[in-house]
């Protein structure tokens, strides 16, 4: 008999990655496909949605490869998605691309953030859709392109985030699920319905807007074209699937609330599942609709956490990558012994992680990063252990406005590759003064989307793939480090708000 399987699907930031996973949770197969992400100026973030394809495609036929080279006769009974949230995807009355995406990290459109603020007003936006207009959500994007592009913005038919436009190459279907389309500003998050006020203020036509499905709804077939093209069987059922932190919270097991995940991509969130929208009257939180019909999630974001490592390694580390390469070592396995090396606090260096903005708490897009406390005696090591520590930082920060709200972890669970050092777990597990459960094997949003498959086409019960995510290993606070935490994290907080008038007249004088 063949093994039914379910394929998870993650349309990220720097690739696609595809899991092969069995009705009984297990991975048999991963593999991860790269594309680039343009920068046609700073501050911009682009992709093209036919990368996301073709990745797919490599990503599908190359797992598939996998399983068969272990000998498995395995059927695919399911697929399913989780990609990186609030990209732009417009597209013409013939289904075409009409520009390349503005993806995510993209805040070009704060003067169009702005303008929502002034016409509309933050305390209405919030009211309709429970968030702020912030340049990350897809409809300051799009009002970007009414004013710089006319020609083309009258051309869209549609508009899709990255996860919907594969989903429709595999089906020829339209959609878009309640997970993702809560980060577009566009949808009544309570209520799990467009927000035809929402529409009407910023004067886009509602007609543009895909069918709304919940997440582990089948939305279509894999149509023979595409099966053909991933080396699969035509009419597989297409899960819709979810936005990357619903899908990444479903791999985690945050279901229920109290239990509070802590992810360290790219991007890192701090974010807990409720059983009602709960909202932010600041706005410094997401209050999105989570990957199941009955839940919601409370979530702060960090736009610079693994993404601030990575920056350094990129532009600072090469010392590092020589002598990890001739170690044969990882070069973050290396950064992570600097970082061990030097005590808590980095001997007075404090970083701010705000290389792309930051959104909570401080919602401001032009807020820029910082090492300050240097000294003559500071190395590279210094850097780095700041680095872990500001993010750490940012992330309390999160929590500290979700504390506000009355949103307290009973339990943490941390992911995401930046929870792969584990000296930076330490810091973070210190910095919050909490146990912090991590969570490796899980494989992120692309485990979370084949669950959300595997439920889709009845594999598995909700309540079967919660007890999926149990074990992992528990990371202690330390006594010493905490007591020096307290003392810094109120100067991080300090340290922002008073240079951040400098801050933004660098932008504007340099930019
Ligand atoms: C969430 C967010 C990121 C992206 C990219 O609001 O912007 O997490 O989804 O991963």
């Amino acid at each position: 008999m063949k093994l039914s399987t379910v394929l998870g699907i993650d349309i990220g930031t720097s690739g696609t990655k595809v899991v092969v996973m069995s009705g009984q949770g297990s991975v048999l197969a991963s593999y991860t496909a790269s594309y680039p992400m343009d920068v046609p100026k700073p501050g911009y973030a682009e992709q093209h949605p036919q990368d996301w394809w073709q990745a797919t495609v490599e990503a599908v036929r190359a797992v598939i490869g996998q399983v068969l080279a272990q000998g498995v006769d395995m059927e695919v009974a399911g697929i399913s998605f989780s990609g990186q949230m609030h990209g732009l995807v417009p597209l013409d009355a013939q289904g075409q691309v009409i520009r390349p995406s503005i993806i995510w990290c993209d805040l070009r459109s704060v003067k169009e953030a702005a303008y929502l603020e002034r016409e509309i007003g933050r305390a209405q936006i919030i009211t309709w859709t429970q968030n702020p207009p912030l340049p990350n959500f897809t409809l300051t994007k799009l009002l970007w392109m009414r004013e710089h592009e006319p020609e083309l913005f009258h051309r869209i038919a549609t508009v899709l985030l990255p996860k919907d436009y594969v989903r429709l190459q595999m089906t020829g279907e339209l959609a878009m699920d309640m997970s993702d389309a809560s980060g577009t500003l566009l949808l009544d998050v309570a209520n799990r319905k467009w927000s035809r006020e929402m529409c009407d203020a910023a004067g886009i036509p509602f007609a543009w807007l895909p069918r709304l499905v919940e997440a582990n709804e089948v939305a279509g077939k894999l149509t023979a074209e595409a099966a053909q093209a991933m080396g699969l069987v035509a009419g597989i059922p297409v899960v819709a699937g979810a936005a990357d932190q619903a899908a990444g919270a479903v791999g985690l097991g945050i279901a229920e609330p109290g239990v509070v995940a802590a992810v360290f991509g790219t991007s890192g969130v701090v974010l807990a599942a409720t059983a009602q929208p709960q909202r932010d009257p600041a706005g410094r939180l997401h209050t999105f609709c989570h990957a199941a019909p009955d839940r919601w999630y409370v979530m702060g974001v960090t736009q610079a956490a693994g993404g601030s490592l990575q920056w350094y390694r990129r532009r600072f580390a090469q010392a590092a990558e020589q002598a990890a390469q001739s170690a044969g070592k990882d070069v973050y396995d290396l950064l992570m012994e600097q970082a061990q090396s030097v005590s808590p606090g980095a001997d007075g260096v404090m970083f701010l992680p705000y290389l792309l903005g930051e959104r909570t708490p401080h919602l401001d897009p032009q807020a820029t990063g910082a090492w300050i406390g240097l000294r003559f005696h500071h190395e590279a090591a210094h850097l780095v252990r700041a680095i872990l520590e500001g993010v750490s930082y940012s992330l309390k920060d999160c929590y500290s406005a979700m504390r506000e709200l009355g949103i307290d972890a009973t339990a943490w669970r941390a992911a995401g590759g930046g929870a792969n050092g584990r000296v930076w777990m330490d810091i973070f597990a210190s910095v919050v003064g909490n146990d912090v459960k991590v969570l490796q094997g899980a494989h992120g949003p692309a485990y979370g989307a084949a669950i959300l498959a595997a439920q889709g086409v009845q594999l598995l019960s909700v309540e079967e793939s919660r007890r999926l995510t149990e074990g992992g290993e528990t990371v202690h606070p330390r006594g010493e480090w905490i007591d020096r935490y307290q003392k810094l994290y109120p100067l991080y907080g300090r340290a922002y708000r008073e240079m951040k008038s400098v801050m933004h007249e660098l932008v504007e004088i340099c930019e």
